[in-house]
């Protein structure tokens, strides 16, 4: 779905970036193009930057309950203290929030204010108020501007940048969507300190992706810094989100539909996806990035299968992944007193001790990136590189999917 949008962002990339006190990553799209500023204390300065761009009447902060007592009052007083009328609109935190009722909740709340095409949104939170309030923005009277200021790592590494956004159905996860590209990104690395331990290693498990398909220095780098990323090094947290955004950028760039380079960012997507619809199905919780981590151990099995990855790379993948706190194995309950491998999923609240493989299948099927019943992988080709391999038979995934669990 194209979304028609307005012009009042004409002016976007004519100041000269570099006066930006942090990283300047740019997302070249044509028309489309928009700036990623990346760095700390951005928040505060969102604006007297969205306001010499934009220049709308008015803006509607769409948060979650977790980030607005933290950073609504920023981000409103910034806007207003640059004389632009702001509003603010909050949701339940979680997932539960990308739905459709919740998207016509939101809708409902841009009627009573009377919202028109020339304000905009600002889509203040992790990736699910991202893909929320993008997708409000996409469809609200055919298209508002919107921008991102991600406060997630999974945000701002990933979910923030490219334009994707939607909500869930019940028979799938992202199903009801449009591509819709925000104008401008704010990634505060400031704002990762209030974030919860668990919900920062989701960010890095798409951090660990990005490195797998696309840059195996930034994987090594990765390696060598682990506990420098998980202490939050100011520096190294806006290098990391920077060095993110560039890969994605680029991507996106060469292929914005995702008629084909795209996909490669669903490395680990396609088993991780369906493990998250398998999980919650149950009852149980799980999160997008610890799903993504056990779908990337997953796509790294199938690839040595296939002589793609070596067993050592396999191994350096799975432990990245466990240094940083995120799970590689689902372990049944009987195992639960083992020790010493790494992180698992029973120690997650959630009721399923085994992943029912056939369920799993099915889920998998239902995902969008099966073509003509066909399921399209994207298996790493060394550290750094990867392939699309849609040939994978049932009797080669099935083995791999119980070997996750332990
Ligand atoms: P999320 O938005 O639910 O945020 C995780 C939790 O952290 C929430 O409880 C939130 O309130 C809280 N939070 C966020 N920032 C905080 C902060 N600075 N301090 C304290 N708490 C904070 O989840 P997420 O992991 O950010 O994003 C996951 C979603 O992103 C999924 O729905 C996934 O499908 C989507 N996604 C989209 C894309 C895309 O390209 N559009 C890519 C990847 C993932
Ligand atoms: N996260 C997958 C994409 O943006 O294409």
């Amino acid at each position: 779905m194209n979304s028609e949008s307005t012009d009042s962002f004409g002016e976007i990339l004519s100041e000269p970036e570099a006066k930006f006190p942090g990283q300047v990553v740019t997302v070249d799209l044509g028309e489309r193009s928009y700036p990623i500023y990346v760095g700390t204390g951005v928040l505060e300065q969102i604006g007297p930057y969205y306001v010499r761009h934009c220049g709308v009447r008015r803006t509607i902060v769409i948060t979650d309950e977790n980030v607005e007592p933290l950073y609504g009052q920023i981000v409103l007083k910034s806007l207003q203290d640059s004389e632009l009328e702001a509003h603010l609109i909050s949701v339940p935190a979680g997932e539960k929030s990308k739905r459709m009722g919740v998207a016509e909740m939101l809708y409902d709340r841009l009627f009573d204010l009377s919202v028109e095409r020339s304000d905009a949104i600002i889509a203040l939170g992790g990736g699910v108020i991202g893909d929320l309030a993008g997708f409000v923005a996409a469809t609200f009277k055919r298209g508002l501007n919107y921008v991102q200021a991600p406060t997630s790592l999974l945000a701002m590494v990933d979910s923030s940048v490219g334009g994707k956004t939607g909500v869930n159905h019940r028979r799938g996860k992202n199903m009801i969507g449009a591509f819709h590209q925000p104008r401008m990104v704010f990634a505060d690395v400031n704002t990762l300190k209030s974030l919860p331990d668990r919900e920062l290693g989701c960010g890095l498990a798409e951090t660990v992706k990005h490195g797998i398909i696309r840059d195996g220095q930034f994987f090594a780098k990765l390696e060598r810094q682990n506990q420098m990323v998980l202490e939050q090094d100011r520096e190294l947290m806006v290098e990391l989100v920077e060095r993110n955004c560039q890969i994605k950028a680029a991507v996106v760039q060469a292929d914005e539909r995702e008629s084909g380079l795209r996909g490669i960012l669903n490395c680990g997507h396609t088993i991780g996806h369906a493990i998250e619809t398998v999980w919650a199905a149950h009852g149980g919780d799980i999160h997008h990035g610890e799903a993504v981590s056990l779908g990337l151990v997953a796509v790294g099995r199938l690839a040595v299968r296939r002589g793609l990855l070596r067993q050592d790379d396999l191994e350096r993948i799975c432990r990245l992944l466990s240094s940083f706190r995120l799970p590689i194995r689902i372990t049944a309950r009987s195992n639960k007193e083992r020790v010493g491998q790494g992180p698992t999923l029973q120690e997650l609240p959630g009721e399923l001790s085994e992943m029912p493989v056939a369920e799993l299948y099915e889920a998998m099927q239902q995902d969008k990136k099966v073509r003509g019943g066909k399921i399209k992988f994207v298996l790493p080709k060394g550290i750094g590189d990867c392939v699309f391999v849609d040939d994978l038979t049932e009797s080669e995934i099935q083995p791999v999917i119980h070997s996750l669990v332990t």
